[in-house]
Formats: C-alpha cells, sequence, structure tokens
C-alpha cells in the first residue's frame, strides 16, 4: 500500500527521488521520507503528511557526492500512527530502509528483538527488518546476505528496499508479494520502484521481480538473486507501452477528470488491444491468451473489490443474456474466507486494474491451487495477477492516477463485454444475433464521447450546473435498474470516495423495501432511466421517490419527456447525432462518464482532495 523508489547513479539522487515519490503518492500519502548518502554517511528526511512536507528540505541540503544513490516513502500507515516517527526511511545503526506490505509476525519478532537488546523507536513493523539485518551481520555475511537471511525470517507479502552505510552505492531490494520493478538508468545505474510508473521517466525496459527475489543495484548495473537459493539468477525485461507523458496532467484542474475524458481513447487502446479490427466475422476477437479456457467455461465465477466488482457484475448481464452461462460475482474479501463450493467447468475470472489487489490476489490463488483454471483482466501488464493466472485479458487504460477509478473501470466494462459478446457469438444463442450490429454501434462510442468530453461542452456545463443545485443534498441514492444497477453502485461510491457524502446505490425496485423511509427533501435520488427494456418499471420507481419529496436528478435518454417532466433536474445522456438509437446493452458506457463528472463536480465544488481523497490508497495490496 506503500510507495517506494529508489536510486543509484549520477543523476541528482533528490530530484530522482522527489519526482518519483510524486509518481507513487497515489499508493498512499499519510507520511513521506527520503534518504541518501553525503559522503559516508546516509541522510534521512522525513515528515508526516505528503510530499511537499519534505520537498523543501530536500533540495535545499543536496548530495554533492559523484556517485548518487538513495531511497523514498510515501506511506499509507497500516502498523502504528502516520507520524514522522513512523515514516520511512527507518535507520538502525548503519541500515536505512523502506519497506511496503506487512509483516505478519511483527509481534514476536519485536518481542525478539528486544530480548536481544534492540529499541524499536517507531511503533511499525518496518524498523524490525533493521534489527534482523543487523542480527545477521554478526554472523560475518556481507550487506546483502544480511538482507537476504533477514527477509526468510519474515512472514507475510512485502518488499523491501535497503542501504547500508558500510556500502555506499548499494541499494538491495527484496519481494515477496508485494512488488517491486527496477531498471537499468539508461545513463548507468539502477532505479527502483514498488511499481512502473516512476521508472517511465527514464526507460520502457524494466524488471518485474518474482516472489522471493532479490535486486542489487549499484552504479554497474543489477544483479538478480533467489534468495532461498542464495543463487544469482537472470531475470527477463519487460518492454512496457506506457509513455511518460501519459503521466502528466495535461492541464487538467485534476488527474481524475483528465481520466475521465481519457475514456474514449481508453475505449479505442483496449478495443484495439482485443479486436482483430481487421476481421469482421464471425467476431473479431484477436487470439488472445485464454480464449480455449473461456470457451470451455461451462460457468463464470467473477472475484473483485470496489470498482472493478461492479464491472464484473456489469459482465454478469451481458453474459447471462447472451452467452447463457451462469455468472457468480463475488467480493474477494468475502469470498476468500468463505468455503465456496465451486462446480466442475467453472472459470474464475479476478477483475483487478492494478492487479495487485491482496483479496482478490489471495483469492484467485486459493482457486489456482485448488486446480481451478483462472483468468485475470487486468491494466498493468507484469502485475501479480497477471502472472499468475492461466491467462489475462490486458485492458489498455494507461496508467490511471486519480485514486478513484475512473478509465479503468471503462475498460474493465468493456472487457467484459467483449467476452460476453465473443461467448455469446461462438454458442450460437438466439440472443447473440444482434451482437455483430452491437459491436457495430460499439465502435462509434468513442467518437460520440469525444466529441462530449469537453471541459466546454454542453454535457459537462449542464452536469457542472445540476451539481451546483444539488451539492447542499444531505445525502443521495443512486438507483437503476438492469444494466443501470451496475453503475448506480459505482455512483454511489464515486460521490462517497471523492466528495465524503454519504451515498447509496440501490436497485431501484429494492427501495420499496426499506430505504424509502429516508426519502425528504433532504435527500437526493439520482435515477439512471436510460430508455431500455426496464425504463418503465424504474419511471415509476422515481414516482415513488416523488411523492416522499426528494429531490430527483434524472439521467436519461435526451428525448425522454416523461423522464424530463418528472425530474427535478435532468441530464440527457449523450447520443448519437441524427437521432440513430444504440442498443440498450451500450448504456453503461454513456452512464459511466455521467455519474463520474457528477461526482467530481460536488466533490470540487466542496473543495475535498480529489485525485488523492483521505484515508485511501489506490492500490490496496493489504487485506
Ligand atoms: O486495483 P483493483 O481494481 O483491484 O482495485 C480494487 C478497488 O480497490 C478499487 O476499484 C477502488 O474501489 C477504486 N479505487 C474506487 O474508485
Amino acid at each position: 500500500m506503500c510507495g517506494i523508489v529508489g536510486y543509484v547513479g549520477q543523476r541528482k539522487v533528490g530530484d530522482v527521488l522527489l519526482k518519483g515519490l510524486s509518481r507513487l503518492e497515489y499508493r498512499g500519502y499519510d507520511s513521506t521520507g527520503v534518504a541518501y548518502f553525503k559522503g559516508a554517511h546516509i541522510e534521512v528526511k522525513k515528515s508526516e503528511g505528503k510530499l511537499r512536507n519534505i520537498e523543501e528540505m530536500v533540495k535545499r541540503d543536496p548530495s554533492a557526492d559523484r556517485l548518487q544513490c538513495g531511497i523514498g516513502h510515501t506511506r499509507w500507515a497500516t502498523h502504528g500512527r502516520p507520524t514522522t516517527q513512523n515514516a520511512h526511511p527507518h535507520r538502525t545503526n548503519h541500515i536505512v530502509l523502506v519497506h511496503n506490505g506487512i509483516i505478519e509476525n511483527f509481534e514476536s519478532i519485536r518481542a525478539d528483538m528486544i530480548k536481544l537488546g534492540h529499541s524499536p523507536a517507531s511503533e511499525t513493523d518496518s524498523e524490525l527488518f533493521g534489527f534482523l539485518v543487523l542480527e545477521e551481520e554478526k554472523k560475518g555475511t556481507d550487506f546483502p546476505t544480511s538482507v537476504q537471511n533477514a527477509f526468510r525470517h519474515l512472514e507475510g507479502a512485502c518488499s523491501v528496499v535497503v542501504m547500508s552505510e558500510k556500502q555506499p552505492g548499494l541499494i538491495v531490494g527484496v519481494r515477496n508479494g508485494s512488488p517491486l520493478v527496477v531498471a537499468l538508468d539508461p545513463q548507468g545505474g539502477a532505479v527502483f520502484a514498488s511499481d512502473a510508473q516512476p521508472l517511465l521517466e527514464y526507460t520502457r525496459e524494466v524488471f518485474f521481480l518474482e516472489h522471493g527475489d532479490m535486486a542489487i543495484g549499484s552504479e554497474k548495473g543489477i544483479t538478480f538473486r533467489d534468495i532461498r537459493t542464495g543463487k544469482e539468477v537472470k531475470r527477463e525485461k519487460t518492454l512496457l507501452d506506457w509513455s511518460a507523458d501519459k503521466l502528466d496532467k495535461q492541464g487538467f484542474p485534476h488527474y481524475m477528470l483528465k481520466e475521465i475524458f481519457e475514456q474514449p481513447l481508453t475505449m479505442v487502446d483496449t478495443l484495439n488491444g482485443l479486436l482483430d479490427r481487421a476481421r469482421t466475422d464471425p467476431f473479431p476477437m484477436a487470439q488472445q491468451p485464454g480464449l480455449a479456457i473461456l470457451e470451455k467455461a461451462e460457468e463464470i465465477i467473477f472475484i473483485a473489490c470496489g470498482t472493478s466488482w461492479h464491472a464484473a457484475l456489469l459482465g454478469k448481464y451481458w453474459l447471462e443474456r447472451w452467452a447463457g452461462i451462469p455468472v457468480s460475482v463475488e467480493l474477494a474479501s468475502e469470498f476468500r474466507y468463505r468455503d465456496p463450493v465451486v462446480r466442475r467447468g467453472t472459470v474464475i475470472i479476478g477483475i483487478s486494474q492494478s492487479g495487485e489487489t491482496a483479496d482478490t490476489l489471495a483469492a484467485v490463488n486459493d482457486m489456482r491451487r485448488r486446480g481451478i483454471p483462472t483468468m485475470a483482466i487486468c491494466n498493468v501488464r507484469g502485475s501479480t495477477m497477471s502472472r499468475e493466472v492461466d491467462a489475462t485479458f490486458f485492458t489498455s487504460a494507461g496508467p490511471e492516477v486519480g485514486v478513484a477509478a475512473t478509465k479503468t473501470f471503462y475498460a474493465q466494462m468493456l472487457a467484459v463485454f467483449i467476452m460476453a459478446g465473443y461467448l455469446g457469438l461462438r454458442r450460437g444463442r438466439d440472443t447473440a444475433s444482434k451482437i455483430p450490429h452491437i459491436f457495430q454501434q460499439l465502435l462509434k462510442v468513442p467518437h460520440m464521447l469525444e466529441s462530449q468530453l469537453q471541459q466546454d461542452g454542453k454535457f459537462v456545463k449542464q452536469i457542472k450546473e445540476v451539481a451546483k443545485r444539488v451539492v447542499a443534498q444531505k445525502g443521495f441514492f443512486f438507483v437503476g435498474r438492469g444494466y443501470s444497477f451496475p453503475i448506480s453502485l459505482e455512483g454511489a461510491l464515486k460521490l462517497k470516495e471523492i466528495a465524503y457524502v454519504h451515498a447509496e446505490g440501490y436497485a431501484a425496485g429494492e427501495l420499496k423495501h426499506g430505504p424509502i423511509a429516508m426519502l425528504d427533501e433532504d435527500m437526493a435520488v439520482v435515477v439512471l432511466a436510460p430508455k431500455d427494456g426496464w425504463h418503465e418499471k424504474t419511471v415509476s420507481n422515481l414516482q415513488e421517490v416523488k411523492a416522499r419529496g426528494a429531490r430527483i436528478i434524472g439521467i436519461g435518454n435526451p428525448d425522454d419527456d416523461k423522464m424530463k417532466r418528472f425530474s427535478d433536474e435532468f441530464i440527457p445522456l449523450p447520443m448519437p447525432v441524427g437521432g440513430e438509437s444504440l442498443d440498450e446493452s451500450l448504456y453503461p458506457f454513456l452512464l459511466a462518464p455521467a455519474i463520474q463528472l457528477l461526482s467530481y463536480e460536488i466533490a470540487l465544488l466542496k473543495g475535498t482532495d480529489i485525485d488523492q481523497p483521505k484515508n485511501l490508497a489506490k492500490s490496496v495490496t493489504v487485506e
């Protein structure tokens, strides 16, 4: 859940660390710190709060050494409060380290270290690793080997990156579970980070460490060891298709807004990645790994968390309708601790944009160990999940920096939509006969949306105006039926996480089974009712809401006079110019930007920290 960066080479280490950490703040931002060599001494600068709290300190005190070497960290607190004392890097005598993940046996290690005469200065599990290294050094091993042996004492998923004042110019990183990526600096030296984003500044060729790998970086380059055997190993490079310019805000006030606006491009890139656009029939699916597994599926279980779980729910609607396959959608954190009964012929599909979410990884892995075929839908090449499952459908949203998932959700919806379309046609079901036509319409959606997703465009301006009029409502319900139900859940999640307003997503038909009791003029109900097969039913639910005096924000087709009449506020969906109708299965791709922008505009009015909402982190690598 934390961000790690490390550098050894000729560039100014302070600059490399600060820039790297700014790319990683999405992973956690309770406290930040760096450590770098000044002569034979390692200088540590850290503070609670965000990166800006240490920026000046680091800039005012650069290292003038010929060889520049240092490590940095941005923390999302698990063990110990978010204080300066608990911030990383942690120093223990001549050992300085940063850590990501959890040391599960930290209590017993702590007790042992105290017995041996060590005095922890922080409340963290991380600091204990330094004592373990010192203890190993007493046995006469060199610095990397002491780190290797110390790491063998740890239980739990984590990675550490360590320096020693006795070995200037050397950085040792070990991974078991929590991700760690390294790359050669083309100017000489090595860069370490807990994900690939900071490395893109320097190169697109990176090495993803395997579980149990150690990387030793120096100005000469990087060597790898397997910590179980202690032997040197070779690791293959991965060439990333992300360019550094994708990482900047490009003039947008927030990454979230930029990423919402990037959704048409995400759609094009993901379609290009998953489909063979040169083919037209029977279905232009590109040769994805995993097609053979999918084709044999008698049942599918999706496993995911948060927004990815909402994408999975949509998958259930599309797959059941078109392919006639039974689909269950499981919350990873529940599934992994249940005793799930999984029938023969079932395929498990983990959905995770990061591919590093601890619960999803563990749940999918449990199934893999039971011999069940596993697949992933993932946005990060080289991520742990994509390397552990039998096959991955990669989405092509590019790096998503805003903590709130937007374009990655969009890409996930598209991936499950494509799976459903493909399987529907392969199985020759009646309900699938319209699929080729629907896919022709799908190809138009990015163009249509791109023209609407402009800062000064009508669609965006209308939502901005609605947001101003509803921002003071005490609470929000997002309701919908059919395909609009998962989008309602997603709308409520977005509003909660970035605007800190209480919101609930509900199946519209469920309102009268309890929540209707809460409705009055202080509440707003966002009714997602495009003209689909559920439209009439949703509109009658809307009337139940109206009778209770709640403020209604309708989202629907621009020509829906009924919806306009019953709604206090109305957001017309972007539609093809010329009045061509769209198949109902495509509405989620139009509804998603509407609920994202509504949440964004409300958060903007509330003045919250939209890209880095409080208490959250982008990649949840702890349970
Ligand atoms: O990386 P993942 O897709 O596995 O992440 C799962 C959730 O943590 C994530 O979708 C979260 O709910 C979103 N950041 C919410 O916007």
